[in-house]
């Protein structure tokens, strides 16, 4: 027989570098998904160790955890591997958090009683609560996740310092579709990586722009532009991250939503500017990193253009778009500054020099000049922060390193204007 599990090299400057998660599966048929997310940890950089319940033994081996895992895994708190044979004491004193994915009915229970009759629920009771947080990822049939019961102990746990992941909803493995499914690896990763990130912007309300906008000519036909958008997805992660609250507004782009994040899809420039406006009384920031459309056609036509048989292309007459940006940056909120507003400028050539005087023309305390052509689609991209002192690099890195260097940034001046 050949493992080949670990083909995949932790990446030592990933997300979770240097942090040991112990992640305990209970019983559930979510424990498929526990390998997945156990891969997706160590990818991250985090060292894992695993700790099963005879319940998740029923469900996956522990053989392919300790495969992916690269270390023996825990299943009894006999486990005479120990010296002191204390594995419930050693294994929570090295944790940075202890995450049980999938936490069963039974076991959320267990938690929430303090009992301690096998070696994860007596390793969460032993761990110190100070330091060491307890992650609880939900897996369940959906009665069982509406039953009032497991809501009180939902409820308990949290006030008792756990922090909940939430659920995912669809169809469950017993055949039912409802609440109570656990979260997909990916988004059990992102909130995993939120929960480690400082809350720099705790109690800001972040609105962000982003992708193209559409502009139609006809039903079937319209203007738009290669924004990919996934600049802007990245700044609402980002800023969620660091604990807002944040609105994305985002034109027509296939990307998936960030965590947390409340999403309003738009086609228009209009459509966007009217999405905002009405967002923008409760936001605390804005991020415009839309590439909006200059340019409408001054009327769409109700049906397809036909050609006439003439030789002759249509023509087109164009009217300007509002300015989002401009018009947030000049509104009284804006201009007070209780509006924080950041926009992005795309140019193709003499940066430094176009993205400073687009930030005096808006009216923005700061600006992000970007070359468009050579990040549209792509995954990573090189900034320049202008305000009106002058202008810092951010060297070319990944587009969420990026958004997070930006969310430092505006951080840091909101709290010294504050
Ligand atoms: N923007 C906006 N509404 C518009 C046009 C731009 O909110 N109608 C915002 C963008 O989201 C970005 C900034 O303004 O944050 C600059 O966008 P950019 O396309 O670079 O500049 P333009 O204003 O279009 O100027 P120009 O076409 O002259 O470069």
């Amino acid at each position: 027989m050949t493992k080949q599990a670990n083909e995949e090299v932790p990446d030592a400057g990933g997300d979770l570098a240097g942090r040991h998660i112990v992640l305990g599966l209970s019983g559930g048929i979510a424990c498929y998904k526990a390998a997945e997310l156990c891969r997706s940890l160590i990818k991250q950089g985090a060292s894992v160790q695993v700790v099963m319940t005879e319940a998740a033994e029923q469900f996956i081996t522990a053989v392919t955890l300790q495969a992916l895992s690269g270390r023996p895994v825990y299943t009894s708190q006999w486990d005479s591997r120990e010296a002191n044979n204390m594995a419930h004491i050693n294994l929570s004193r090295e944790a940075d958090a202890i995450l049980v994915a999938p936490c069963s009915a039974d076991f959320m229970a267990k938690l929430l009683h303090g009992r301690a009759d096998d070696l994860l629920s007596l390793m969460c009771l032993a761990r110190p609560i100070d330091k060491v947080p307890l992650l609880i990822a939900p897996a369940m049939n959906r009665e069982m996740w509406a039953h009032p019961a497991t809501q009180r102990n939902m409820a308990q746990l949290s006030s008792d310092g756990a922090t909940i992941l939430g659920v995912g909803s669809g169809f469950q493995a017993c055949g039912e579709t409802g609440d109570g499914r656990m979260l997909e690896p990916p988004e059990l990763l992102e909130d995993i990586i939120a929960f480690f990130t400082p809350k720099v912007l705790a109690g800001q309300h972040v609105l962000v722009t982003a992708g193209p906008t559409y502009e139609a000519i006809d039903p079937v036909r319209g203007i738009t532009n290669l924004s990919s958008g996934k600049m802007g997805f990245a700044v609402a992660r980002a800023a969620r991250e660091a604990g807002a609250q944040v609105t994305l507004v985002a034109g027509p782009v296939s990307l998936s939503t960030p965590r947390g994040v409340t999403r309003i899809d738009v086609k228009s420039a209009q459509n966007m500017l009217e999405a905002v406006m009405q967002q923008a009384p409760a936001a605390t920031v804005f991020v415009a990193t839309a590439a909006v459309a200059d340019w409408r056609p001054a009327s769409s036509a109700e049906r397809k253009i036909k050609k006439d048989g003439s030789g002759q292309a249509p023509q087109l007459a164009f009217t300007e778009n509002p300015d989002i940006l401009a018009t947030l940056a000049q509104s009284p909120r804006g201009l007070s500054g209780a509006l924080f507003c950041v926009g992005f400028a795309a140019e193709s050539h003499d940066l430094k020099d176009n993205a400073q005087a687009k930030r005096r023309r808006k009216g923005v305390p700061l600006l992000v000049g970007n070359i468009g052509p050579a990040t549209f689609g792509r995954d990573d991209n090189a900034l320049l922060l202008l305000d009106a002192q002058g202008s810092r690099e951010l060297a070319r890195a990944s587009k969420l390193s990026l958004a997070r260097q930006l969310v430092a940034e505006i951080a840091s001046r909101i709290k010294r204007a504050g």
